[in-house]
């Protein structure tokens, strides 16, 4: 079992009670950025950060320089930065799992060979070793030295996986298209709903497509079924296309050709029928949701480039680097988790939005959902006592400036306030002009708009001296005190992303560790699972409908009565 201490209860600390009172008085006073603004001319600079390439301006949050310094002493107070070495160092800190937390290890670089040993085992030398078969592995498909079981070189990948098996890689894949230069796109399957899987195989050509199956477990029942139905349908589309004669000998020399594997499991693998040279390892101490720079990154590796990964990889090196090295009143990765721990617990603000100014990161909010709340929603903590606070608000958005014209009414002027991350970068990879007009900056004149009205709103004098009738003024004010972080880097690069991603990761930490919960391990989806597996036969089998509870009677009634 894991050593780890319990938790300190955050909420039992003087400096929980320290933010209690500077939060009454703040309120008491009356929380106005406009007037914090106006009264200190250096607060943008005090509350400007600058971490790898990326600069933070953090001043339009609702926080004045003594709440960094108390969010500085609660991290103290719940031995933050030691939680966060024994993090790095591979201390069992996934409590429930007796597991430790290394996705930090899979970006240090070689030269670092040595300096983790987990359970006896160097944690960076194994890193680098499946690094170096992945990047021979991508050299060769997207040189076209790998060929297809009829001589074709490859041109498509299909990864099959779910959770974070698919949300990473889909993120990055996304998100760096510009990047990609070897003529090879990837499709994502992940739904166990078959029109997942139908819609992504229309119009692929079996012989130059290869499908990568992704899972950590190996036992997942969406991953595990759509690889068998994805197996069938290339052996099948292989065999009508004359490439194969369909004897087991040819289909086995086609599974090799045209399937491979990432997976802690690689015996299951091999039970799959993957040939053990085409599989690649990862190991129980990297979450799912924190894996995407291990070899689940594969498809990544394949399409961009080893160099682009490698690039990738040092962004987030970069940002665990300064999230370890930085005293905390400094450090503006602890201090966005200290931060969303002000807000959801003295606040009370149930969620949390992050609104990507470019298009490239528009399933960047996705990704995030699993990372955060599959990591943070929880009610015990880590030695199984209940929760002293609340925890885990909702992470959620979409990119500007599509939100603008769906949700943004309610952060603008609904009753929850909603704190915001907004993400945006200087420079895009597709310039365009509209006219004269520069529409990159258009674009960026929309991030800067936002997150001063949400900051500063609009006064019903300032919304009467436009003219407008009495009667719809109350309507047309904007409160402000909305509270944004604004996040500006130079180029959505391979290393920028690894950046953003690696920010996030130590977000989720800091919150977890705050509200002392385990913030790596997801016995909440397991019920659901197990449940799937005991109701999937009541379609048809009425002993097993009999025992069904009524909604879930009255629900199967139906579908027998549709289904045709
Ligand atoms: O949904 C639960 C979960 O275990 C996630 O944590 C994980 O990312 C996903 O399922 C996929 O798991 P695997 O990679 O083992 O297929």
């Amino acid at each position: 079992m894991s050593t780890v201490p319990a938790p300190i209860d955050a909420t039992a600390t003087p400096a929980w009670e320290a933010l209690k009172q500077h939060h009454a008085q703040l309120v008491k006073e009356g929380i106005d950025l406009k007037g914090w603004f106006a009264a200190d001319p250096d607060r943008v600079k005090k509350l400007s950060f600058e971490a790898g390439d990326l600069h933070f301006d953090l001043s339009k949050n609702l926080i004045t320089d003594e709440t960094v310094k108390l969010l500085a002493d609660l991290g103290r107070a719940v031995n933050l930065e030691q939680r966060r070495d024994d993090m790095y160092a591979g201390v069992h800190i996934n409590t429930t799992e007796d597991r430790a937390v290394l996705h930090t290890a899979l970006r240090r670089p070689k030269d670092e060979i040595g300096s983790i040993i987990v359970d006896g085992q160097d944690a960076v030398k194994d890193v680098h070793e499946v690094l170096d078969r992945m990047y021979a592995f991508a050299e060769k498909v997207r040189s076209g030295e790998w060929k297809g079981v009829s001589g074709k070189r490859i041109e498509h990948l299909v990864s099959i996986g779910i959770g974070g098996s698919d949300l990473g890689p889909v993120m990055v894949y996304e998100a760096l298209k510009p990047y990609a230069d070897a003529g090879i796109d990837c499709r994502y399957i992940s739904n166990i709903d078959p029109n997942d899987q139908a819609e992504k195989l229309k119009g692929l050509d079996p012989e130059t497509t290869l499908v990568i199956i992704v899972s950590k477990t190996f036992t997942t029942l969406e991953t595990l079924t759509n690889a068998r139905e994805v197996k069938a349908w290339m052996l099948n589309a292989l065999k009508e296309a004359g490439a194969i004669d369909g004897s087991d000998e040819q289909n086995a020399e086609a599974i090799k050709k045209h399937f491979v594997a990432v997976s802690t499991a690689l015996d299951l693998v091999a039970d799959f029928g993957i040939d053990p040279e085409n599989a690649f390892g990862f190991w129980s101490w990297v979450g799912g949701r924190y894996s995407v720079d291990s070899a689940v990154g594969l498809s990544l590796i394949v399409v961009y480039g080893p160099e682009r990964f490698q690039q990738f990889l040092a962004g987030f090196h970069a940002i665990d680097e300064y999230f370890q090295k930085t005293p905390l009143e400094e450090n503006v990765v602890a201090l966005m988790g200290l931060m969303n721990v002000w807000y959801v617990n003295f606040f009370g603000m149930k969620s949390h939005a992050v609104l990507p100014y470019t298009q490239y990161l528009h399933r960047f909010p996705a990704y995030l959902q699993q990372l955060t709340m599959e990591s943070n929603g929880k009610s015990v903590r880590w030695d199984g006592t209940p929760v002293t606070s609340g925890t885990g608000e909702v992470f959620w958005g979409e990119p500007g400036t599509n939100g603008q014209h769906a949700f943004y009414q309610l952060i603008h002027q609904g009753t929850e306030v909603i704190p915001a991350d907004f993400i945006a970068f200087a420079n895009t990879a597709n310039p365009a002009k509209d006219g004269d007009q520069d529409v990159h900056e258009l674009f960026l004149g929309n991030f800067l708009a936002q997150t001063k009205a949400l900051a500063f709103g609009k006064t019903a004098d300032e919304v009467r001296a436009e003219g407008t009738p009495e009667q719809i003024v109350p309507a047309r004010v904007f409160t402000g005190n909305r509270p944004t972080t604004s996040i500006f880097g130079d180029t959505l690069t391979p290393f920028a992303l690894g950046e953003l991603i690696a920010l996030y990761e130590h977000i989720t930490f800091v919150e977890g560790t705050v509200w002392g919960i385990d913030s790596y391990d997801q016995w909440g989806v397991e019920l659901g699972k197990q449940l799937a597996k005991q109701i999937t036969p009541a379609f048809h089998d009425d002993e097993a409908l009999a025992t069904q509870d009524a909604s879930t009677k009255g629900l199967i009634d139906f579908y027998r009565k549709h289904r045709k």
